[in-house]
């Protein structure tokens, strides 16, 4: 690492990695749902929010939740999954795609990413299925995760995943507004989940929801939501629930924020084209793929560096960006190398452990202004 990057001036305003971005519609559904006094869980805008939530990620419904770990929670209790059940979980993600596993008691099993997608590999997960199976016993369930903005492989996860006959939860809580083969991030597998915490790129400030096709799901997941309160005066209840519903206020921001999904998308791709056109061809740098038919978000742009070839890591290069009030990380630690999962199958090739080695994200908010990408630039240049 040369000496010039200590010359930058340091920021007076931290650039965060992915910061909240309001419309200002939000504001004024805000204050409608304020002013109807519907401050009460439930209410006009979350209905609202999942009947439009529906319609973009093309499925018949959508059920509204506290959280994207509350929605993926519901979707293993919708798919029956108990004690001693398998499930398998992309490695390369945030942990709350495997929580939700250890919370309904079952087992988490690990499988490595495909170097062009980053997501879960389809080939690992055919040989696994196949090894289970001659074993006699297949996993409850799948959880495949759309990493860092971008869709899995879902044409040969699905086929694989039907012919073991092994139900798919599409885990799109990092990709709302992507597409795979002309379809958008939810519309895979049997449920799909999302996040809308602060980071995401539209956000409630907490928040998720849950999508599918069946309707006996939907009414089911709001119903377990709602402390799985049966229909009567009194408060009567035959099984256990959670409170996991979201409210008409943050529906509210919601449907605000949903409405400029368009926009978000289209201005993140614009900051990963600027990132990748001027930093893209340095030598050491490589940026995360997006294959013919896929169609990222860039939520978050990704890149790899080769410390050799670029002449400082990623970690000399995050440290730089900090010095500067810049806030920049790693890339998720893949749940097979988390102390706290270390008891569970993990299936690997190695991709995962070589993109959480060299792998970064950059600032990709899309409030970012021109002059703030600028300062992330010129910072990593002038690390070499
Ligand atoms: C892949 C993935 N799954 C699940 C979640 C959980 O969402 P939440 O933070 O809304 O509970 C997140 C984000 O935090 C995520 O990135």
């Amino acid at each position: 690492m040369q000496n010039n990057v200590n010359q930058l001036p340091r920021l007076t305003d931290r650039l965060y990695l992915s910061a909240p971005h309001m419309s200002g519609k939000e504001k004024e559904l805000l204050i409608d749902a304020f002013d109807s006094n519907w401050i009460a869980p439930l209410g006009p805008h979350v209905d609202a929010l999942e009947k439009e939530f529906a319609v973009q990620t093309d499925r018949k419904h959508a059920v509204a939740t506290s959280s994207g770990t509350a929605a993926l929670h519901l979707a293993l209790r919708l798919l029956g999954i108990g004690n001693g059940d398998d499930v398998i979980v992309s490695s390369f993600t945030f942990i709350a795609s495997a929580n939700a596993v250890i919370y309904q008691g079952a087992r988490p099993v690990f499988v490595d990413s495909d170097a062009k997608t980053w997501n879960l590999d389809p080939q690992l997960l055919n040989d696994e299925l196949t090894q289970a199976a001659a074993a006699g016993k297949l996993p409850k369930a799948i959880i495949v995760v759309d990493v860092l903005g971008q869709c899995a492989d879902y044409d040969p996860i699905l086929e694989i995943a039907r012919r073991f006959e092994v139900p798919v939860i599409e885990d799109a809580a990092e990709a709302l507004g992507a597409s795979y083969q002309g379809r958008p991030a939810g519309a895979f597998g049997d449920m799909a989940c999302f996040s809308f915490n602060g980071n995401k790129i539209i956000t409630t400030s907490s928040g998720g929801m849950l999508v599918c096709d069946r309707k006996d799901w939907a009414d089911r997941g709001r119903y377990l939501a709602s402390q799985a309160r049966e229909p009567a005066p009194h408060y009567e209840h035959s099984e256990v629930g959670y409170n996991y519903r979201m409210s008409n206020l943050l529906a509210a921001i919601g449907r605000g924020q949903l409405s400029v999904l368009k926009d978000r998308v289209d201005r993140r791709r614009e900051i990963f084209d600027r990132y990748q056109s001027e930093l893209g061809s340095l030598p050491g740098i490589s940026m995360m793929p997006e294959p013919n038919g896929f169609r990222s978000t860039r939520w978050l742009t990704a890149i790899e560096v080769n410390a050799e070839q670029f002449g400082a890591s990623n970690e000399d290069i995050r440290l730089s960006l900090e010095a500067r009030n810049i806030e920049c990380r790693p890339v998720w630690k893949p749940m097979h190398m988390q102390t706290v999962f270390s008891g569970y199958r993990h299936v690997t090739n190695g991709v995962s452990e070589q993109l959480f080695s060299c792998g970064l994200c950059l600032p990709s908010g899309s409030a970012m202004t021109d002059e703030q990408q600028s300062q992330v630039i010129e910072t990593i240049i002038a690390c070499q």
